[in-house]
């Protein structure tokens, strides 16, 4: 069983849960990314995330719940997270609020906050409901690697690290949960960008800039202070100015990603039809493209709005 890619049936399922309920690791999908789980209330279940990962252990886990009512048993809960919940849970959208006393530190990263999230796909719901725990879980990468979007790329960043991947196909959405924090009472702070676009948030909630102090801003966010979703080889960013790309082309051998047909001789050129399939295969691609012969990858920003900018974000992080 050690790390093996199991399909996602009902039999396997039970399965993860037990090995979640006796403090081993599970890889399970989400509609976003795929998730590296463990009983978030166990410090020790909890701190073999930490390890399998190479993650720095002050940058906090999500809490996976399978219900609104479990997930006010692990945050405060508030008038504005209760409208999130109501109206984007199951999905991708994680919530801070402050935690409760049973949140172990490890989890929270030494915070007094708390991330939840409650997953709309059904496999991972039923692993959580079946486990009858919160489950801790960040995307099932080393750090600093593109997230998993299959249950392939997990075995290829974690096997032998984890005691079980469920596999449920290629995730849905592509991209992680957007992060908001709502403890504050006048509205949220979009911490990462994601799943839940910024125009969905602003029709239920006000959304505040983030704090002017930088350093405010990156104690309440501490993943953005780590270089992120790094592929092989060096990404540069095309802004999809026809004239801009072949300046930055020259003299190399390189590879493509975006949304229209580059001019030149790309060695591999992966063309999207929508900025919601570029978002799907994003991850998948830099970590096919690592392989393709090229020096360089040449990645399009999309334009800003809905989950492009989501999509800008994680490609600006992967180009740091
Ligand atoms: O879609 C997702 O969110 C995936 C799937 C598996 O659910 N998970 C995921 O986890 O992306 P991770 O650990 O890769 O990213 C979680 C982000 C990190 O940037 C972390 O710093 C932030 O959420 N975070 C977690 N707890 C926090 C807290 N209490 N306050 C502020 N930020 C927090
Ligand atoms: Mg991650």
């Amino acid at each position: 069983m050690n790390g093996r890619i199991c399909p996602a049936t009902d039999e396997n399922i039970l399965i993860a849960a037990e090995i979640l309920k006796s403090g081993g690791l599970v890889a399970f999908p989400t509609e976003t990314v795929y998730g590296l789980g463990a009983n978030a209330l166990d410090p020790d279940a909890a701190a073999k995330i930490f390890d399998a990962k190479g993650r720095p252990r002050d940058n906090p886990l999500i809490l996976h719940v399978s219900s609104i009512r479990d997930a006010a048993k692990y945050g405060e809960m508030n008038d504005c997270a209760e409208v999130l919940m109501q109206q984007f849970w199951p999905g991708p959208l994680t919530i801070v609020l402050f935690a409760s006393d049973e949140v172990p530190e490890l989890t929270r990263g030494g915070l007094d906050t708390v991330a939840l999230r409650m997953p709309s796909n059904t496999a991972a719901l039923s692993v959580i409901r079946c486990a009858g725990l919160p489950i801790a879980a960040p995307s099932a990468n080393r750090s600093g690697r593109p997230s998993p979007t299959t249950a392939q790329a997990v075995a290829e960043d974690l096997d032998g690290a984890v005691d079980m991947i469920l596999d449920d196909g290629p995730t849905s959405i592509g991209l992680e949960s957007t992060v908001v924090d709502a403890t504050r009472l006048e509205g949220i702070v979009i911490l990462r960008p994601g799943g839940i676009t910024r125009e969905a948030l602003a029709k239920v909630v006000d959304i505040l800039d983030g704090d002017d102090d930088e350093e405010a801003d990156l104690r309440r966010s501490p993943g953005t202070r780590y270089r992120h979703y790094a592929p092989k080889l060096p990404l540069i960013l095309w802004d999809g100015n026809p004239s801009a790309l072949s300046p930055l082309v020259e003299d190399k051998r390189w590879c493509f990603l975006g949304l229209d047909t580059p001019s030149g001789h790309p060695l591999k050129a992966v063309v999207f039809d929508s900025v919601e399939e570029y978002a799907r295969e994003l991850y998948a691609k830099l970590r096919e493209l690592e392989n393709c012969g090229a020096d360089v990858i040449i990645a399009e920003l999309p334009e800003r709005s809905g989950l492009g900018e989501a999509l800008r974000n994680r490609l600006e992080r992967a180009a740091g």
